[in-house]
């Protein structure tokens, strides 16, 4: 049988062009990845940013959800993300961290859309309990787009999660026989190892 990936760099580079094309393009399938906490609960997020050699994934979410209290300034956190067509299983576990404030939440309020920053403007924080069905936004941006002065109260509930994965495990699954590597970063970088699937 042809290797499809020959060595581990080749592992490494795939990992990285499958997660830093997730985050551009809302079409790929690791777009979404489901995110995990330490205590045990999961959630989609958007992936927003991957570093080229995989040293930092950013996501986005609201200060208030329960999320952002479980990482706070630091805690174990994990990503899975699958890509179908690539028959392609990525698992990410690191230390996760809130910003609230900094250049990099900066940076990322600033270059959101206004629909985007509207999920924001919610009175109540995520998981807050309602009367009934509602979105929890403000009536006069309900279906609307939110001008510029409208959006300011938002700033203050919106927070980056910032990951620093230190492990990876990538699957590929072919039908003569998976492969699977695992990646651990260390002071030189990403050492990786072939193991059995
Ligand atoms: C397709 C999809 C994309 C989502 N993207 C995000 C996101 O980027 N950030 C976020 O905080 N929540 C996102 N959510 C909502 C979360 O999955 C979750 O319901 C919410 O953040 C509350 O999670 P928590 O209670 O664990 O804080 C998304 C949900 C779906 C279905």
């Amino acid at each position: 049988m042809n290797e499809v990936f020959q060595s581990l760099d080749m592992v490494l580079a795939d990992a990285a062009a499958h997660l830093q094309r997730a985050a551009r393009d809302r079409r790929s399938p690791m777009h979404v990845p489901v995110v995990g906490t330490a205590d045990g609960d999961l959630r989609m997020m958007v992936l927003r940013d991957c570093a080229p050699d995989l040293g930092l994934l950013r996501f986005h979410t609201d200060a208030r959800s329960a999320k952002a209290g479980v990482i706070a300034d630091g805690a174990p956190v994990s990503v899975l993300a699958f890509d179908p067509e690539a028959k392609l299983q990525l698992r990410l576990r690191g230390m996760g961290r809130i910003e609230q404030q900094g250049p990099v939440a900066d940076a990322a309020w600033a270059a959101a859309t206004p629909y985007a920053r509207r999920c924001y403007l919610a009175e109540a924080g995520p998981g807050t309990p309602a009367d009934g069905p509602c979105s929890g936004l403000p009536t006069e941006v309900e279906g609307a787009k939110p001008d510029e002065a409208q959006l300011l109260p938002a700033r203050d509930n919106f927070a980056v999660l910032l990951i620093e994965p230190e492990r990876i495990d990538w699957l590929y699954l072919a039908h003569n026989g998976h492969r699977r590597a695992q990646f651990a970063r260390g002071q030189d970088g990403w050492q990786g190892a072939w193991v059995v699937p």
